[in-house]
């Protein structure tokens, strides 16, 4: 059976959900984007991914054409009609078609709203029981990666370079620190059991699941630094590992072909994934 794909006020099958050539998103990756979990049904950390999409639209100056209340009822009717158990929502936002390709913003014309959903299993992913290689490669981005913008082509290019290599993410170089991964943030255990992170500020996405991570690792009584790592910390790390909506917590065993540790999940990794499993199984709306 055909998925079920929201365009703008419309609930329809997903081969027929179009929008313009003309779409801003399309010409200019004039959008922005947001992609929650679903677990058993129901929405993970919602409320915090809906928070940065104001943030992002704003930071744009993007008036969302429903209220958030609104979008929060149609990502709902989405895994709804789709019977949806496990994976995700997707959902974008562009400033829509207007009738010619000017660069400056479009008056009075209606932004684009698209949702879908795509099927994944999550908690049981075998990735998160073997762990993931990642390569690096320098950090290619525009300076407000803040944005959860839709322009991803150095995402792109950096996770297929991953891919050719027979690994699962890119971590991003710049000035000799990570920056983050290609589609998650990244993380290390110090030898002295330091859970470290980047600091959040335009050089990365203030990931939600890592907010959740940091938040909940602290409530734990665990130690928590933010701050830049180099790939020779990371590689003398006790553990690595990413977080993002679509893996929660998952371990990096290998960075460049070179183990961390003895190659295989570590504990804290394995405790932190348990932790934020259920934390998104008791908040989960
Ligand atoms: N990506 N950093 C980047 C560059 C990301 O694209 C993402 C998420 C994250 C993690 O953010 P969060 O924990 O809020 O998912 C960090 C999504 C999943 C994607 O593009 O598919």
């Amino acid at each position: 059976m055909d998925q079920i794909a929201y365009v703008n006020g419309s609930f329809v099958p997903l081969s027929e959900a179009k929008v313009s050539v003309l779409d801003r998103g399309f010409l200019f990756a004039d959008g922005i984007y947001e992609v929650a979990a679903v677990l058993d049904g129901k929405l993970i950390d919602n409320a915090s991914h809906l928070a940065r999409l104001e943030r992002s639209v704003g930071e744009i100056a993007l008036a969302l054409p429903e209220t958030i209340a609104r979008i929060e009822e149609i990502q709902k009717e989405l895994v709804k009609r789709n019977a949806l158990i496990n994976g995700m929502v997707y959902l974008e936002v562009t400033r829509g078609a207007d009738k010619s390709r000017d660069f400056a913003f479009p008056k009075g014309v209606k932004p684009t709203l698209i949702m879908f959903t795509s099927v994944k299993n999550i908690v049981d992913a075998p990735s998160a029981k073997t762990g993931i290689d990642v390569i690096t490669l320098p950090d290619i981005r525009w300076v407000r990666r803040d944005i959860k913008s839709v322009a991803l082509l150095a995402q792109v290019l950096a996770k297929q370079a991953a891919a050719e290599a027979g690994a699962a993410e890119a971590w991003m170089i710049e000035d000799g620190k990570v920056t983050e991964g290609g589609s998650s943030s990244a993380f290390i255990l110090t030898r002295d059991d330091v859970i470290v992170t980047r600091q959040n500020g335009s050089e990365i996405l203030p990931g939600c699941t890592r907010k959740a991570v940091v938040k909940l690792a602290e409530e734990h009584q665990l130690r928590v630094e933010e701050r830049a790592f180099s790939i020779d910390e990371a590689l003398a790390a006790k553990e690595a590992f990413i977080t993002s909506a679509t893996v929660f917590v998952q371990a990096v065993v290998r960075i460049d072909g070179k183990k961390i540790a003895d190659g295989k999940p570590g504990p804290m990794t394995n405790r932190l994934r348990q932790i934020y499993v259920d934390f998104a199984k008791a908040t989960a709306t």
